[in-house]
Protein backbone atom coordinates (compact mmCIF):
# COMPACT_ATOMS: atom_id res chain seq x y z
CA UNK A 1 0.00 0.00 0.00
CA UNK A 2 0.91 3.17 -0.76
CA UNK A 3 1.54 5.46 2.36
CA UNK A 4 1.36 9.61 1.34
CA UNK A 5 1.29 12.04 3.88
CA UNK A 6 1.37 14.95 1.03
CA UNK A 7 0.56 18.42 3.09
CA UNK A 8 0.95 21.53 0.28
CA UNK A 9 0.35 20.38 -2.98
CA UNK A 10 3.12 22.26 -4.20
CA UNK A 11 3.84 19.57 -6.57
CA UNK A 12 1.89 17.90 -9.00
CA UNK A 13 -0.04 14.47 -7.03
CA UNK A 14 1.55 12.56 -9.77
CA UNK A 15 5.13 13.56 -8.98
CA UNK A 16 4.61 13.39 -5.24
CA UNK A 17 2.91 9.91 -5.35
CA UNK A 18 5.90 8.96 -7.45
CA UNK A 19 8.86 10.11 -4.74
CA UNK A 20 6.79 8.29 -2.13
CA UNK A 21 6.96 4.96 -4.12
CA UNK A 22 10.56 5.42 -4.19
CA UNK A 23 11.15 5.68 -0.65
CA UNK A 24 12.48 2.14 0.95
CA UNK A 25 10.08 0.18 3.12
CA UNK A 26 10.11 1.08 6.94
CA UNK A 27 10.40 -1.29 9.58
CA UNK A 28 7.75 -2.69 11.65
CA UNK A 29 7.76 -0.38 14.64
CA UNK A 30 7.53 2.78 11.73
CA UNK A 31 5.23 1.56 9.82
CA UNK A 32 2.97 1.21 12.71
CA UNK A 33 3.70 4.70 13.70
CA UNK A 34 2.86 5.64 10.15
CA UNK A 35 -0.66 3.37 10.07
CA UNK A 36 -1.61 5.25 13.50
CA UNK A 37 -1.05 8.47 12.37
CA UNK A 38 -3.20 7.89 9.45
CA UNK A 39 -6.04 6.26 10.98
CA UNK A 40 -5.99 8.69 13.99
CA UNK A 41 -5.05 11.67 11.98
CA UNK A 42 -2.06 12.50 13.64
CA UNK A 43 -0.50 15.02 12.14
CA UNK A 44 3.63 13.35 11.82
CA UNK A 45 5.96 14.48 9.15
CA UNK A 46 5.58 11.17 6.78
CA UNK A 47 8.36 9.15 5.41
CA UNK A 48 9.38 11.52 3.17
CA UNK A 49 10.49 14.98 5.34
CA UNK A 50 11.84 12.35 7.70
CA UNK A 51 14.19 10.96 5.09
CA UNK A 52 15.47 14.11 4.78
CA UNK A 53 15.52 15.04 8.49
CA UNK A 54 17.49 12.12 9.34
CA UNK A 55 19.81 13.13 6.13
CA UNK A 56 20.58 16.77 7.65
CA UNK A 57 21.33 15.10 11.16
CA UNK A 58 23.81 12.44 9.61
CA UNK A 59 25.78 15.07 7.52
CA UNK A 60 26.79 17.14 10.05
CA UNK A 61 27.33 14.16 12.49
CA UNK A 62 24.55 15.23 14.95
CA UNK A 63 24.97 13.36 18.43
CA UNK A 64 23.00 15.97 20.68
CA UNK A 65 19.41 16.78 18.80
CA UNK A 66 16.17 18.49 21.00
CA UNK A 67 13.22 18.02 19.36
CA UNK A 68 10.23 20.87 19.75
CA UNK A 69 7.07 18.90 19.61
CA UNK A 70 7.12 15.11 19.49
CA UNK A 71 3.52 13.84 19.42
CA UNK A 72 3.94 10.03 19.08
CA UNK A 73 7.91 9.99 18.47
CA UNK A 74 7.91 9.21 14.66
CA UNK A 75 9.97 11.57 14.07
CA UNK A 76 12.21 11.40 16.75
CA UNK A 77 13.40 7.54 15.92
CA UNK A 78 14.39 9.19 12.54
CA UNK A 79 16.97 11.51 14.34
CA UNK A 80 17.25 9.33 17.28
CA UNK A 81 18.66 6.31 14.50
CA UNK A 82 20.85 9.27 12.98
CA UNK A 83 22.53 9.97 16.62
CA UNK A 84 24.01 6.43 16.93
CA UNK A 85 24.03 4.64 20.40
CA UNK A 86 26.02 7.46 21.75
CA UNK A 87 23.81 10.16 20.90
CA UNK A 88 21.26 11.81 22.49
CA UNK A 89 17.74 12.80 21.70
CA UNK A 90 15.84 15.12 23.91
CA UNK A 91 12.12 14.10 22.86
CA UNK A 92 9.58 16.74 24.27
CA UNK A 93 5.70 17.05 23.82
CA UNK A 94 3.08 19.10 26.10
CA UNK A 95 0.66 15.56 26.35
CA UNK A 96 1.39 12.47 29.07
CA UNK A 97 -0.43 10.53 26.75
CA UNK A 98 1.63 10.68 23.53
CA UNK A 99 4.75 10.76 26.18
CA UNK A 100 3.51 7.15 27.34
CA UNK A 101 3.23 5.94 23.77
CA UNK A 102 6.09 7.59 22.21
CA UNK A 103 8.01 5.18 24.95
CA UNK A 104 6.55 2.19 23.93
CA UNK A 105 7.76 2.74 20.15
CA UNK A 106 10.93 3.87 21.43
CA UNK A 107 11.53 0.24 23.64
CA UNK A 108 10.14 -2.19 20.75
CA UNK A 109 12.38 -0.14 18.24
CA UNK A 110 15.41 -0.45 21.08
CA UNK A 111 16.68 2.82 21.20
CA UNK A 112 14.96 3.95 24.23
CA UNK A 113 18.19 4.33 26.26
CA UNK A 114 19.38 7.20 23.75
CA UNK A 115 16.08 9.25 24.12
CA UNK A 116 15.03 11.45 26.82
CA UNK A 117 11.02 11.94 27.49
CA UNK A 118 10.04 15.24 28.65
CA UNK A 119 6.81 16.14 28.75
CA UNK A 120 5.65 19.91 29.37
CA UNK A 121 6.39 23.17 26.88
CA UNK A 122 9.17 22.71 24.58
CA UNK A 123 9.77 26.18 24.77
CA UNK A 124 10.34 25.97 28.35
CA UNK A 125 11.71 22.73 28.32
CA UNK A 126 14.56 23.71 26.39
CA UNK A 127 15.68 25.69 29.43
CA UNK A 128 15.95 22.58 31.49
CA UNK A 129 18.98 21.06 29.14
CA UNK A 130 22.31 22.01 29.51
CA UNK A 131 24.54 22.50 26.50
CA UNK A 132 24.80 23.31 22.91
CA UNK A 133 23.01 20.90 20.29
CA UNK A 134 23.98 19.53 16.78
CA UNK A 135 20.27 20.08 15.38
CA UNK A 136 16.67 21.33 16.81
CA UNK A 137 13.83 20.02 14.75
CA UNK A 138 10.89 22.73 15.53
CA UNK A 139 7.55 21.15 15.18
CA UNK A 140 5.42 22.74 17.94
CA UNK A 141 1.79 24.75 17.33
CA UNK A 142 2.76 27.45 14.38
CA UNK A 143 1.59 30.54 16.28
CA UNK A 144 4.12 29.74 18.96
CA UNK A 145 6.68 29.57 15.68
CA UNK A 146 8.40 32.86 16.72
CA UNK A 147 8.98 32.21 20.36
CA UNK A 148 10.42 28.73 18.86
CA UNK A 149 12.82 30.49 16.30
CA UNK A 150 13.73 32.73 18.89
CA UNK A 151 14.91 30.32 21.89
CA UNK A 152 16.16 27.99 20.23
CA UNK A 153 18.85 29.41 17.95
CA UNK A 154 21.49 30.96 20.75
CA UNK A 155 21.09 26.92 21.78
CA UNK A 156 22.79 25.34 18.11
CA UNK A 157 26.35 25.28 17.72
CA UNK A 158 28.57 26.58 15.16
CA UNK A 159 27.41 24.27 12.00
CA UNK A 160 24.44 23.07 13.75
CA UNK A 161 20.62 23.11 12.15
CA UNK A 162 17.22 24.82 13.14
CA UNK A 163 14.81 22.27 10.66
CA UNK A 164 11.40 23.49 11.30
CA UNK A 165 8.09 21.65 9.53
CA UNK A 166 5.10 23.25 7.88
CA UNK A 167 6.50 26.23 6.86
CA UNK A 168 4.19 27.14 3.67
CA UNK A 169 1.29 26.17 6.04
CA UNK A 170 -0.67 24.45 3.25
CA UNK A 171 -0.04 28.04 1.24
CA UNK A 172 -1.53 30.33 3.43
CA UNK A 173 1.16 31.69 4.35
CA UNK A 174 1.08 33.28 0.64
CA UNK A 175 -2.21 34.38 0.70
CA UNK A 176 -4.62 36.72 2.92
CA UNK A 177 -5.28 34.45 5.76
CA UNK A 178 -4.45 36.15 9.17
CA UNK A 179 -4.93 33.67 11.58
CA UNK A 180 -2.38 33.27 14.45
CA UNK A 181 -0.91 30.32 13.21
CA UNK A 182 -0.70 32.20 9.64
CA UNK A 183 0.67 34.90 10.94
CA UNK A 184 3.39 32.86 13.16
CA UNK A 185 4.40 31.19 10.52
CA UNK A 186 4.92 34.02 8.52
CA UNK A 187 6.55 35.84 11.16
CA UNK A 188 8.65 33.05 11.55
CA UNK A 189 10.16 32.77 7.89
CA UNK A 190 10.94 36.53 8.44
CA UNK A 191 12.83 36.10 11.25
CA UNK A 192 14.97 32.80 9.79
CA UNK A 193 15.53 35.24 6.62
CA UNK A 194 16.56 38.21 8.16
CA UNK A 195 18.72 36.64 10.87
CA UNK A 196 22.35 37.31 10.45
CA UNK A 197 23.20 34.26 12.46
CA UNK A 198 21.16 31.47 10.37
CA UNK A 199 22.17 30.80 6.60
CA UNK A 200 18.39 29.79 5.70
CA UNK A 201 16.57 27.88 2.85
CA UNK A 202 12.82 26.64 2.85
CA UNK A 203 12.46 23.20 0.78
CA UNK A 204 9.12 22.92 -0.93
CA UNK A 205 8.73 18.97 0.11
CA UNK A 206 5.32 18.08 2.08
CA UNK A 207 4.00 21.01 3.63
CA UNK A 208 7.61 23.33 3.72
CA UNK A 209 10.67 22.63 5.52
CA UNK A 210 12.88 25.27 6.74
CA UNK A 211 16.71 24.26 7.01
CA UNK A 212 18.53 26.82 9.11
CA UNK A 213 22.55 26.47 9.19
CA UNK A 214 23.81 28.29 12.43
CA UNK A 215 26.79 30.42 11.44
C1 LIG B 1 2.79 18.23 14.52
S1 LIG B 1 2.82 17.29 15.97
C2 LIG B 1 4.45 16.65 16.05
C3 LIG B 1 4.72 15.53 15.12
C4 LIG B 1 6.10 14.97 15.24
N1 LIG B 1 7.13 15.99 15.12
C5 LIG B 1 6.30 13.95 14.16
O1 LIG B 1 6.49 14.35 12.99
O2 LIG B 1 6.27 12.75 14.43
C6 LIG B 1 2.94 18.54 17.19
C7 LIG B 1 2.94 18.01 18.61
O3 LIG B 1 3.50 18.99 19.45
C8 LIG B 1 2.64 19.26 20.53
N2 LIG B 1 2.90 20.66 20.87
C9 LIG B 1 2.54 21.77 20.19
N3 LIG B 1 3.05 22.87 20.76
C10 LIG B 1 3.76 22.43 21.82
C11 LIG B 1 4.55 23.08 22.80
N4 LIG B 1 4.70 24.41 22.82
N5 LIG B 1 5.16 22.33 23.73
C12 LIG B 1 5.02 20.98 23.74
N6 LIG B 1 4.29 20.31 22.83
C13 LIG B 1 3.67 21.03 21.89
C14 LIG B 1 1.27 18.94 20.02
O4 LIG B 1 0.38 18.67 21.07
C15 LIG B 1 1.55 17.73 19.15
O5 LIG B 1 1.59 16.55 19.91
Amino acid sequence: MTVRFSGGGFVDDDVEAYTYELLPPRDDVVSEMEQQAIERSIPIIGPAVARVLQQYALAINARRVFEMGSAIGYSTIWLARAVGPVGRVYYTDGGEKNAAEARGYFERAGILDRIEILVGDSIDLIDSVEGEFDLIFNDVDKHQYPAAFRKAAPRIRKGGLFITDNVLWGGRVARGDSDADTEGVREFNRLIYSSREMYSSILPIRDGLAVCLKL
